[in-house]
C-alpha cells in the first residue's frame, strides 16, 4: 500500500515511522530542504511556514515531547531549547532511516480523488518541486501532516488607527529576537504562549513592554514542586482520575495553587475562564519581569493615535510607542485539499475524531497532528498515525457515515462547553481520554488490571507516575520491547542534566521521618513474609519507588 505522507515535522515523521512499521510503502513530500518543521529556527522568514523565535524553550517537558518508542537522550535538558529539539529529531530520522523515505523541496499542490476513487480509494498527488516541475502521482492513502502555525492571523480590523499607527507593528510569526528593541517602547498585544514569551524576552533590553491581554490567563510555571518538570508530577492517571470526579473542587484547588504562587488579580493576569477551560500561559519569567516593572499589565487595545496606544479602560501611553508586537494567534488552511473536506462543525474542522473526513466512501486520508490539548504534541499526532494506518489496513474500522457525523457533533458540543473554544483556539482535547480512545481502537491501550497482577511495580509507575508516551508502547500492534525499561527510567533522564554539580551526599544519621518509613516498610515486609505474598511485597515495594526521583 502506498501511502503519501504531506510534511516532515515531528507530525509527518511520527506518521513517516508509523507506516514503516505497517508494512506500508510511505512517500514523505517536504516543500522546506530539511526535517524539523517549525523546530527547524529560520533566520529568513519563510512564508507558509511555521517560524519561531530565537529564546523558544519547550513549555512541555522531553519526557512528555517524546515519541513513544525513542526516549530523548538522558543528557538533554528536560525544557530543550530548540535547537535541542531538532538534535532529537534528526536522532529520530536517523535511528529508524526516515530520511531516505522524504522528497525534500517538494510541494503538494493538490490532493484529488482519483476518477475510480469510488472503486480503488486512492488518490491523485501532485507536487511541484523548487524548479517549477510539476508531477502527478497515484496513492493508495494520503496523511496529511503540514502543521497550524502556518498563517499569521492579524486582525488590523479590531485596531482602529492602526494604519496610519507612526511606529512599526509585526505579527509574531515574524519575530525572531529582541535585538533591535534596545531602549523601545513596545506593546504585545495577545497572552498566549508567544505573546508571554516575547514580552519577557523584549523587556531585557527594552524601556518598557506593555502587556496587553483581552482575557488573561493562567500562569503556570515549568519549574515544578522540589524544581521537577511541573507537568510530571501531578498530571497523573490517578490525578485525572480525581479530576474527573470532583471537577470543580480540583479546578479550586489548582487555581488557589496558582494565586499562591502568583496572585493573578494583583498582576493583572486572572482570566474569567476556569483553569482548565484553555491552555494556560507557561511561563516562569513574567512575574519577575512585572514585579520589576520591566512588563506593565494592560487591558485591550482601543485604538491607534499617531505614536500612541490608548487601551479600553481609557488609561494612554503618552509618550511614543516605537514597537508593536501582535501575538494574536494563527489561522489554519489546507489549500491542496478538496475544499467538501474542509467543512467545518463550529470552530473546528469536521473531522471523525479531529482525523478523518466522515463523508468518504473508502477511509483512506487522515489529517495528523492539528490538534490541541494539554500536553506535548509528538505523542498525539504519533498515536493518530497509528489509528490512521490500521484504518487505511481495514484492520480497525470505522463507524458509518451517520455515526460519525453524530460523533463530531457531539464531541464539538461537549468541546465548547469544556474549553474556551474560539476561532483562534479550535481545538481541544482532554490529553489522556482523547489518547486512551485512540489507543483502544488500535488495541494499544494499558491494561492496567491485569498489570497490576503481574507487573505492580510498572502498573503503579504508569497510575501513580506521569502519563508518558511509552505506555502505549507496552503491548499491541507497534509494541516496543524497551517500552517498559523507558518507563522505569524516565526519572533517571529527568535527573541526569541536573547532575553538572552533584553534591555530596552529608554523613548524618537517619532523620526520624526516615526512621519512621523504615519501621513502616519493615512491618509491611514482615507481614508479606509471614503471609508469603509476593505479589504483595513488590507491590510495596515498588510504592517506595515510586514518584521520586532518587
Ligand atoms: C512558539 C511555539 C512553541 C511551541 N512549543 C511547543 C512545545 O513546547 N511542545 C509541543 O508539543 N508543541 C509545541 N508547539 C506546537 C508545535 O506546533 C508542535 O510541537 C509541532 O512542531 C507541530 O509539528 P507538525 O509536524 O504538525 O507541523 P510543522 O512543524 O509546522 O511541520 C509541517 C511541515 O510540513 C511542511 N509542509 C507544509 N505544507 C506543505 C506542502 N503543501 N507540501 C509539502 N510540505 C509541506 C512544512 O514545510 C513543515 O516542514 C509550539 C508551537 C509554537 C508556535
Ligand atoms: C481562516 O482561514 C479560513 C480557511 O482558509 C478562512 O475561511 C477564514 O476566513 C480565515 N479567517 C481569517 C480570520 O483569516
Ligand atoms: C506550548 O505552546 C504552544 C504554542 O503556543 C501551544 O500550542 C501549546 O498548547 C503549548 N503547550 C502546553 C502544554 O501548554
Ligand atoms: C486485560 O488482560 C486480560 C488478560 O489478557 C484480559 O482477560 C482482560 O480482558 C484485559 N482487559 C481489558 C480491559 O482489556
Amino acid at each position: 500500500m502506498k501511502v503519501a505522507v504531506i510534511g516532515a515535522g515531528v507530525s509527518g515523521l511520527g506518521s513517516l515511522k508509523v507506516c514503516l512499521d505497517e508494512g506500508l510503502e510511505p512517500t514523505c513530500f517536504e516543500s522546506s530542504h530539511d526535517i524539523g518543521g517549525l523546530w527547524r529556527f529560520k533566520d529568513t522568514h519563510e512564508s507558509g511556514r511555521a517560524n519561531i523565535y530565537q529564546s523558544v524553550v519547550i513549555n512541555s517537558s522531553k519526557e512528555m515531547m517524546a515519541f513513544s518508542d525513542f526516549p530523548p537522550p538522558a543528557e538533554l535538558p528536560n525544557h530543550m531549547h530548540h535547537s535541542e529539539v531538532l538534535l532529537y529529531v534528526r536522532r529520530y530520522a536517523e535511528a529508524f532511516k526516515l530520511l531516505q523515505h522524504i522528497q525534500f523541496q517538494t510541494t503538494v499542490v493538490s490532493v484529488r480523488q482519483t476518477l475510480d476513487f469510488a472503486a480503488t480509494g486512492q488518490w491523485e498527488v501532485e507536487t511541484e518541486t523548487r524548479d517549477g516541475q510539476r508531477e502527478t502521482r497515484v496513492f493508495d492513502a494520503v496523511i496529511v501532516c503540514t502543521g497550524h502555525f502556518t498563517q499569521p492571523h492579524l486582525p488590523l480590523g479590531d485596531f482602529p488607527g492602526i494604519e496610519s499607527f507612526e511606529g512599526k507593528y509585526f505579527h509574531s510569526w515574524d519575530y525572531r529576537s529582541a535585538d533591535d528593541m534596545q531602549g523601545k517602547r513596545v506593546v504585545v498585544v495577545g497572552i498566549g504562549n508567544s505573546g508571554g514569551d516575547i514580552a519577557v524576552d523584549i523587556s531585557r533590553v527594552a524601556e518598557k513592554v506593555y502587556l496587553s491581554a483581552r482575557s488573561g490567563a493562567w500562569l503556570v510555571s515549568r519549574v515544578g514542586e522540589g524544581g521537577l518538570p511541573a507537568d510530571l508530577v501531578g498530571t497523573s492517571r490517578l490525578d485525572r482520575m480525581v479530576q474527573k470526579l470532583f471537577p470543580s473542587w480540583v479546578n479550586k484547588m489548582v487555581e488557589n495553587k496558582l494565586n499562591k504562587a502568583v496572585n493573578h488579580k494583583l498582576y493583572g493576569l486572572q482570566p474569567s475562564h476556569g483553569f482548565f477551560k484553555q491552555i494556560p500561559l507557561v511561563n516562569d519569567d513574567l512575574p519577575a519581569r512585572i514585579i520589576s516593572g520591566r512588563v506593565q499589565m494592560k487591558p485591550n487595545v482601543k485604538q491607534f493615535c499617531g505614536s500612541s496606544v490608548v487601551f479600553v479602560d481609557g488609561s494612554v501611553i503618552d509618550k511614543v510607542v516605537d514597537v508593536v508586537v501582535f501575538a494574536t494567534g494563527y489561522n489554519y488552511s489546507f489549500p491542496f485539499l478538496p475544499s467538501a473536506l474542509q467543512a467545518k462543525s463550529g470552530y473546528r474542522l469536521h473531522l471523525y475524531k479531529h482525523v478523518f473526513p466522515p463523508t468518504l466512501t473508502w477511509p483512506t486520508l487522515a489529517v495528523v497532528g492539528f490538534i490541541h490539548g494539554l500536553g506535548a504534541i509528538n505523542p498525539l499526532a504519533e498515536m493518530q498515525a497509528r489509528w490512521a494506518t490500521r484504518v487505511f489496513k481495514g484492520l480497525t474500522k470505522l463507524p458509518s457515515e451517520k455515526t460519525m457525523t453524530k460523533e463530531i457533533e457531539k464531541d464539538t458540543e461537549t468541546m465548547h462547553q469544556r474549553f474556551a473554544c474560539s476561532d483562534r483556539n479550535p481545538i481541544q482535547v482532554e490529553y489522556i481520554p482523547y489518547l486512551d480512545y485512540l489507543a483502544e481502537q488500535v488495541g494499544v491501550r494499558p491494561n492496567l488490571s491485569w498489570l497490576l497482577l503481574t507487573d505492580p511495580r510498572l502498573a503503579l509507575n504508569i497510575i501513580l507516575g506521569p502519563c508518558t508516551p511509552y505506555q502505549y508502547r507496552l503491548t499491541g500492534p507497534g509494541q516496543w520491547a524497551g517500552a517498559r525499561q523507558a518507563i522505569l527510567t524516565q526519572w533517571d533522564r529527568v535527573v541526569q542534566p541536573f547532575k553538572s554539580r552533584v553534591v555530596p551526599e552529608p554523613e548524618t544519621k537517619p532523620s526520624s521521618r526516615r526512621k519512621i518509613i523504615t519501621f513502616f516498610s519493615g512491618s509491611v515486609l514482615l507481614c508479606c513474609i509471614v503471609y508469603n505474598k509476593q505479589q504483595l511485597s513488590s507491590f510495596f515495594s515498588s510504592l517506595s519507588l515510586l514518584r521520586s526521583p532518587q
